[in-house]
């Protein structure tokens, strides 16, 4: 996720702004830059690579001035390069902005101001700096307040303008925004973490607020340019504790992040007229994409549960047959592939062995290339052919959980541009993007009930077996549960398809047993209910994932964590939180370390 710091006061700004970038470093970036503001005029350096590549670059140059600002950047829209990376420049050279989101509108933006305006990078943040130069007329705050009226989508974004060496603008919407309040000197940052060596007391800016940052004050405005009142915070955590911005662990941070990257997952990728979705980086023309007859996807752990949901998704919307592998199984096995055949490889570094010996295993054999990946160009999205980025920002958690969800979003969002380029109608598919219209909203409803799960885990810590089952689209959410309760937890657990349970597992039922199953209201509801009651009369306690106002299900469960009503591809979005909260639960209860669990790695680079 992008880092930025910026800083007016009277102390040598690069340094500490420097210094602010490594303090962000934690956040994940692949290039970074500075800007400093001296007599009228800008220094500016960028590099790809880490800060100790930027400190290189900067030399001996001895960048001057006390006011700056600096950035790191985790690429999404324009590859990983130095043209690429901010802060960016209008055309004079004396307008510089950093930008943390996404400009939805930048493709239309920047057709108009083209003329005009000269652009050097690929990004929607550079044009934000060109629409900024449009507005300008002496003011820079002003011509900010024009310039993002005219913007749709997300921004956290800090501007500074040669002309005006006693002022530095930031404005939110949707990307966070502190504000660090000195003696004398202020400082503004994407998170607190590179601000707490010099000041705890900080403001947070809220969506559609602009703030002026003076040397000797700090005034904050609406978009309408009325002035705002705020309340000044005082900050006690540590810096890791601000890394974690108040969570006890990075992995719940990550669960508690689910919405807002769901979000950024799927911005600017749905078409609600045409009750479809475009993923441009798929590089495919139309009567290409019609010709897939098969999909296949390769990954492997949760990335693979993500694949077995748009294996799920896949058939059902898109009526291709579709087939998920282990990476590590696929690469040896003598796999049918044709020019026909459209692989996905899911990955969220990007780096992982198995899936990248597949991918170029499929290239080999001919089939259709395409990456679902988080970590922007790593060397499975580089290798691929096209794909698209799941945008859910750094996980450092070792247990994946956001990468998770953003990939079954990525996923869902194909199924249904494939969907609508062979058997799906127009009503359908609007009336998924209905469905889909308020999930993030959903999660956070089901985020809401931590506290509700965490007392459920506290009755449940001491048993050293689970079972998870589910049916159908929710066959592979109880795999995920049970994939995480077991790596951070280390306790044994188990998931089957609950139809399968007479065929030896329920063998294994009775009171040393608990059983955590996915029963949401879905075409499968009736069976997979009466497979509950089977696991029930056998002594196993049950809890239950179940549907709100789903009032029978207290009647045959021991604990029950309600989820909001959904369509049923989109259930697993849903339904896997409440798991991912489960098995945290049970791990800091038994004092795992959540974080980095036992013999596990990040990211698995070796076979
Ligand atoms: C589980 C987990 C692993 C990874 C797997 C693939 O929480 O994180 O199972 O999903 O190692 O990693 P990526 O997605 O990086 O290819």
């Amino acid at each position: 996720m992008c880092g930025i710091v910026g800083y007016i006061g009277t102390r040598h700004a690069a340094p500490l702004l420097m210094q602010g970038l490594r303090r962000l470093e934690y956040r994940g970036y692949d290039s970074a830059g500075i800007a400093t503001l001296e007599n009228g005029s800008l220094f500016c350096e960028r590099s790809v690579g880490h800060i100790d590549a930027l400190k290189e670059k900067i030399g001996d140059q001895r960048p001057e001035g006390t006011i700056g600002l600096a950035h790191t950047r985790w690429a999404t829209h324009g590859g990983v390069s130095e043209k690429n990376a901010h802060p960016h420049r209008a055309c004079n050279d004396s307008l510089v902005i950093v930008h943390n989101g996404i400009i939805e509108n930048y493709r239309e933006l920047r057709a108009e101001l083209q003329a005009t305006h000269t652009f050097t990078s690929d990004t929607d943040s550079e044009v934000l700096a060109h629409l900024i130069e449009v507005e300008y007329q002496g003011d820079l705050r002003h011509a900010v307040a024009r310039a993002l009226k005219k913007v749709r989508g997300t921004y956290g974004v800090v501007v500074m303008h040669a002309s005006e060496p006693e002022r530095l603008i930031a404005a939110r919407m949707g990307s966070p925004l502190v504000i660090g309040m000195g003696k004398g000197e202020y400082f503004v940052a994407s998170d607190a973490t590179p601000l707490l060596p010099y000041t705890k007391d900080v403001t947070y800016l809220d969506d559609g607020e602009i703030a002026e940052l003076r040397r000797g004050e700090v005034r904050i405005y609406d978009l309408l340019e009325q002035s705002v009142q705020k309340n000044i915070h005082h900050i006690e955590w540590d810096d890791e504790q601000a890394q974690k911005q108040g969570y006890s662990h990075f992995m719940l941070k990550e669960i508690f992040e689910q919405p807002i990257v769901f979000r950024d997952a799927v911005r600017g990728r749905k078409i609600p007229e045409e009750g479809t979705a475009y993923l441009g980086g798929l590089n495919m023309s139309e009567p290409q994409m019609r010709a897939v007859s098969r999909v296949l996807f390769v990954a492997c752990g949760t990335a693979y549960h993500a694949g077995m949901i748009g294996k799920y998704a896949f058939e059902r919307l898109a009526r291709i047959p579709c087939e998920v592998e282990v990476a590590s199984e696929f690469r040896y096995r003598d796999c049918v592939l044709d020019e026909n055949t459209l692989v996905f490889a899911i990955s969220q570094s990007g780096e992982t062995a198995d899936t990248l010996a597949a991918v170029r295993e499929a290239r080999r054999k001919g089939a259709i290339v395409r990456g679902i990946v988080n970590v922007v160009g790593s060397t499975i999205a580089r290798e691929t052919d096209g794909g698209t980025y799941i945008h859910a920002g750094p996980e450092l958690a070792v247990a994946s959980t956001k990468a998770f969800t953003n990939m079954v979003a990525v996923i869902l969002l194909y199924a249904l541009q494939f969907g609508r380029l062979k058997h799906m109608s127009l009503a359908a598919g609007q009336e998924f993007l209905q469905a889909h219209f308020d999930i993030s909203t959903k999660m956070e409803e089901v985020l809401q009930q931590n506290d509700e799960v965490a007392r459920i885990a506290q009755r449940y810590v001491h048993y050293r077996d689970f079972l998870f089952l589910g049916r159908g689209i929710n066959y592979p959410v109880a795999l995920e549960g049970s994939l995480k309760l077991k790596e951070i937890s280390y306790i044994h657990s188990e998931a089957y398809p609950a139809g399968e349970m007479k065929h030896g597992v329920n063998a294994l039922l009775g009171p040393e047993l608990p059983v955590l199953a996915v029963m949401t209201k879905n075409q499968l509801y009736e069976k997979m209910r009466s497979n509950v009651e089977e696991v029930r009369a056998r002594g196993s306690k049950v809890i239950l994932i179940a549907t709100e106002g789903d009032t029978d299900a207290r009647a045959i469960a021991d604990d029950v964590i309600f989820v909001p009503q959904t369509i049923e591809a989109l259930e697993p979005l849903l339904n896997t939180i409440p798991l991912q909260l489960f098995a945290y639960h049970v791990a800091t209860l038994l004092g795992r370390d959540v974080d980095r669990p036992r013999n596990l790695a990040k990211s698995v680079t070796v076979e």
